[in-house]
């Protein structure tokens, strides 16, 4: 069967720098504190009024990964759009991308899989290109966090580690069969649903249903995590689905050549980085640039791997996500 390549990357962060400095003075914590937790730096927020917003950001990564393909935007066939943080309740972001790109009556799939998001747009978009179904296909990763954090010391523990963004690629048919993308494993366990998640608003607890409790003390409207939890199931499934797609294909860790886990936090990729035996030039982190971008981690990260040379032909790169849900997976893909 025809295998899929990534064709063209691209990404979009708004203008907005907010250091661990700028986020002290909104609640208690400190830069020593998220450094030394989770590596990051700096982050960018969407500066209310700018424009920016999941779609339109996604829209500005996927000019720059038409470009980077060389195709015309017309020849796109299908969009898949991945976030946790779509522009409206519904309709999703994807149609809003086909509208804001201008392209006639292209289909549009939205993925809610959080930070996995991406690895599950990518494995969808490998079926379809693999089958023959579609030739250039749309996926984007696009988040906006900082519209729905709450940013007193009450959110801490999890306003500080998430940034917004947007990072695109334009899949295709491989020329060859040796390269594009050998595996994808995906997985979820919705038993941890509410460990990572947004519960209100949602169908039975609607937004007139919160304005009418008005009540200062209801938490859950904004996104909740449960951290030490996470980060223990994070650091395993990580390195299961990497595991596992290494052994689809009969490699070991040692044959990859660049890694790109999910930006969650710094010390989970380390963590990773030295169970897997993995030197630095092996991994690449933004974390400390861009925070954790959720669906758009990856697309952008990719985007920056390519842009500064990290990858070159032959070479075999690793994305693994893991998520809200708990959703994770992993993709292999020979450059
Ligand atoms: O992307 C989706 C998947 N998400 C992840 O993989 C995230 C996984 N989890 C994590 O990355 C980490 O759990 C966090 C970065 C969220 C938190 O780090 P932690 O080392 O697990 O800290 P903690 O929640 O155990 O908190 C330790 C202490 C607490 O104080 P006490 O109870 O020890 O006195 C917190 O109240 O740090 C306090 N704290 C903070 N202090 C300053 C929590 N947040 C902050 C903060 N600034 N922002």
């Amino acid at each position: 069967m025809q295998q899929t390549k990534i064709a063209g990357t691209g990404h979009y962060v708004p203008d907005n720098v907010v250091t661990n400095n700028d986020l002290s003075q909104l609640m208690d914590t400190n830069d020593e504190w998220i450094q030394e937790r989770t590596g990051i730096v700096e982050r960018r927020w969407i500066q209310p009024g700018s424009g920016d917003s999941p779609s339109t950001m996604g829209t500005k990564a996927a000019l720059k990964a038409i470009e980077k393909a060389g195709i015309d935007k017309t020849e796109i066939d299908f969009i898949i759009f991945a976030t946790l943080s779509p522009d409206y309740y519904f309709p999703g972001p994807g149609v809003m991308v086909q509208e804001q790109l201008g392209l006639d009556t292209v289909p549009a799939l939205d993925i809610r899989n959080q930070c996995s998001g991406f690895i599950y747009g990518l494995s969808v978009a490998d079926q379809f290109i693999k089958t023959g179904t579609y030739n250039n296909i749309l996926l984007i990763g696009s988040e906006n966090h900082s519209g729905g954090l709450d940013k007193t010391t009450r959110g801490r523990g999890v306003s500080v580690i998430f940034g917004d963004g947007a990072g695109a690629v334009i899949l295709q048919p491989a020329q060859s069969g040796t390269e594009g993308i050998l595996t994808t494993h995906l997985h979820s366990e919705g038993k941890h649903a509410k460990e990572l998640a947004l519960i209100g608003p949602n169908t039975e607890h609607w937004v007139d249903k919160i304005l009418e409790e008005k009540n200062p003390e209801d938490t859950s409207y904004y996104p909740y995590m449960n951290g030490n939890f996470v980060f223990k199931h994070a650091v395993t499934r990580f390195q299961e689905v990497i595991n596992e797609a290494l052994k689809a294909v009969g490699l070991n860790s040692s044959d990859i050549d660049l890694l790109i886990p999910h930006q969650a936090n710094l010390r989970i990729s380390q963590y990773i980085q030295k169970k897997m035996e993995l030197s630095s030039s092996q991994i690449f982190n933004n974390i400390q640039k861009y925070g954790n971008t959720t669906a758009a981690s990856i697309p952008i990260a990719l985007s920056e791997a390519v842009e500064e040379g990290k990858l070159k032909q032959g070479d075999l790169l690793c994305l693994a996500a893991f998520g809200s849900g708990f959703t994770w997976g992993s993709a292999l893909i020979r450059w």
